[in-house]
């Protein structure tokens, strides 16, 4: 008898550490509570767990620190209890790989960043590092919270920290859904990959009131540093999307193409020919001057046709971006001849290089398709600093031990060249469709040069410029001069363009490249 009441008193005494267990965590589930969920969700907002959700597998996350409280005192936070601190954290999987994930709660003292929120981040940061799986932090926060003073900035400080260490090690995936102020721009900035939404994310460091006070300039949170802003303009983010739900399709997309960490490579994917409706030989212009989308070219060469652009609305001069050859993951790096007929400048080199960069750390060939008449010239690319981001490509390019296959499509002239992964910077294999043009300039510009006074001393300068461009040409710009001295591997027919890269990619698979021992390179940043 009185063993059979002990088992009743536990028993209740159980029931009732599971019911508390329930009505602690559901209160914390609730975030800022109901009015601030439905400002959330009224602002075309969904709110930070609903979001880890819909880009997880279903049942897939598994939440920690939820209980963790801040220890602020200062300005009224004594009587503040914020749940989760403002910040949910945890583990789940994108079709069964895994990821550590981060969601900032705006519904929580604006989604700001204290002490305690950020220990949180740093926490699944460190899991992230340790267990060699990718890192989503998605950023919807007021930043540094203000009532915390240093505290904050030191949460920051640790954070920008840790996504260093991780790069090249992880991927490191930022999602901005909210305004991004402050300081909490530095840690998608330091990212691999951003994504926006349109109308939804502002990121800036300075907000619209600060820029009023200090330079008496007026202008809205979108027009400063919304999803457009800083998807075509200052190409701080990589991926527009119109809806949250679209990013997350994105997302989910992008994991595909890379691999956990940088000791593994991308999973492969079963393998599908080209579409039939792109024909290779179609694409290219007769006319040597007449722009294609060399979007088109990628599509016809990639398996099933697919292409995952990056960056598209950034820099559209260089086209940059995750396709499958024979089923393998690789990275595409091609000039755009729609725009400014595919030159190098500032922002293309940047855009290019970080993406080498990228695809080097994280075991992905890169593939180069070359049609640019070279640098853009001007004043105000020489002033913007044209030299030292130009750099940037040839560094990227030439410190890049992956496999590196370049197909010279049309024009290939001067540094443009030497740029685009030549055979002078460690390409493996290039090849030159046999309309490529490979020279120091193009013919007109050249014989201008190299025959100014003989053009001007002829009875007819017309026809004798015309004659000497004619001879120009034929003598280099063709393949037939870089392939003689074996800058150029092969001359291919463009149909042959994929069976060439595939055999390519399947040869340079063990492929190795030793460097002298460094500490690090000082890339021109
Ligand atoms: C503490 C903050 C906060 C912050 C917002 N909140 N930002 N609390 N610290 N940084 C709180 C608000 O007080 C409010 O609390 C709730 O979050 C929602 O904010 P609202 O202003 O009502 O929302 P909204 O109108 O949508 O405006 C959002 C906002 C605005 C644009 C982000 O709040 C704002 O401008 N915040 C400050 C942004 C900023 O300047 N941050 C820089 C910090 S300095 P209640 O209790 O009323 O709901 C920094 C330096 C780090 O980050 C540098 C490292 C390199």
């Amino acid at each position: 008898m009185k063993f059979f009441t002990l088992i009743v008193v536990n028993k209740m005494w159980l029931k009732d550490k599971i019911l508390e267990f329930f009505n602690k965590k559901e209160s914390a589930a609730i975030g800022g509570g109901q009015k601030a969920v439905e400002k959330q969700l009224a602002m075309g907002k969904m709110t930070a767990r609903d979001r880890i959700k819909a880009i997880l597998d279903t049942d897939s996350f598994h939440e920690y620190d939820m209980f963790v409280r801040h220890e602020a005192r200062d300005f009224g936070m004594d009587k503040k209890e914020l749940p989760g601190d403002g910040v949910i954290t945890g583990t789940g999987t994108i079709s069964g790989h895994p990821v550590c994930i981060f969601a900032q709660d705006f519904t929580v003292a604006g989604g700001s960043l204290g002490l305690a929120h950020a220990r949180k981040i740093t926490k699944i940061m460190d899991h992230s590092i340790k267990l060699g799986i990718p890192l989503i932090g998605i950023n919807d926060s007021g930043g540094a919270r203000i009532q915390e003073g240093v505290n904050s900035l030191a949460g920051y400080g640790e954070i920008f920290y840790r996504n260093t260490v991780a790069s090249g090690v992880i991927p490191q995936i930022s999602v901005v859904l909210g305004p991004c102020a402050g300081g909490a721009v530095y840690s998608p900035a330091l990212t691999d990959f951003v994504f926006v939404v349109d109308k939804i994310s502002k990121m800036f460091i300075t907000g619209p009131e600060v820029i009023k006070t200090v330079l008496g300039e007026e202008i809205s949170m979108e027009d400063l540093g919304g999803a457009k802003v800083q998807t075509e303009i200052s190409g701080n983010a990589h991926f527009f999307a119109n809806s949250e739900l679209e990013c997350f399709e994105q997302i989910k997309k992008l994991m595909g193409y890379i691999p956990w960490n940088n000791t593994k490579k991308a999973e492969p994917f079963p393998v599908k020919p080209p579409n039939a409706a792109y024909n290779i030989e179609a694409i290219i212009p007769p006319e040597p001057s007449k722009p294609y989308d060399i979007r088109d070219i990628i599509k016809s060469i990639s398996d099933d046709s697919d292409f995952f652009e990056i960056q598209e609305r950034f820099a559209a001069n260089i086209v940059i971006g995750f396709t499958r050859m024979n089923g393998e993951t690789v990275g595409i790096v091609g000039n755009q001849p729609l725009v400014l007929a595919g030159v190098l400048d500032v922002d293309s080199s940047d855009k290019a290089a970080r993406f080498i960069r990228f695809c080097d750390a994280f075991n992905i060939p890169l593939i180069t398709l070359v049609d640019l008449p070279g640098y853009l010239p001007g004043v105000d690319q020489e002033h913007n600093g044209v030299i030292r981001h130009g750099a940037k490509i040839l560094y990227a390019y030439s410190e890049a031990t992956v496999p590196k296959i370049t197909i010279i499509l049309r024009k290939a002239y001067g540094g443009g060249y030497i740029a685009m992964c030549s055979r002078h910077l460690g390409a493996d294999f290039v090849f030159a469709w046999p309309f490529a043009e490979i020279a120091v300039m193009g013919p007109e510009g050249a014989a201008n040069i190299i025959f100014k006074s003989e053009i001007a001393n002829s009875t007819d300068p017309e026809a004798t410029r015309k004659k000497k461009v004619q001879e120009y040409t034929e003598k280099f710009a063709n393949p037939y001069v870089a392939a003689a001295n074996g800058h150029v591997d092969a001359v291919i027919n463009p149909a042959e363009t994929r069976g060439y890269l595939i055999h390519a990619l399947q040869i340079a698979v063990q492929k190795k490249e030793f460097r002298p021992a460094k500490k690090h390179g000082v890339p021109p940043f």
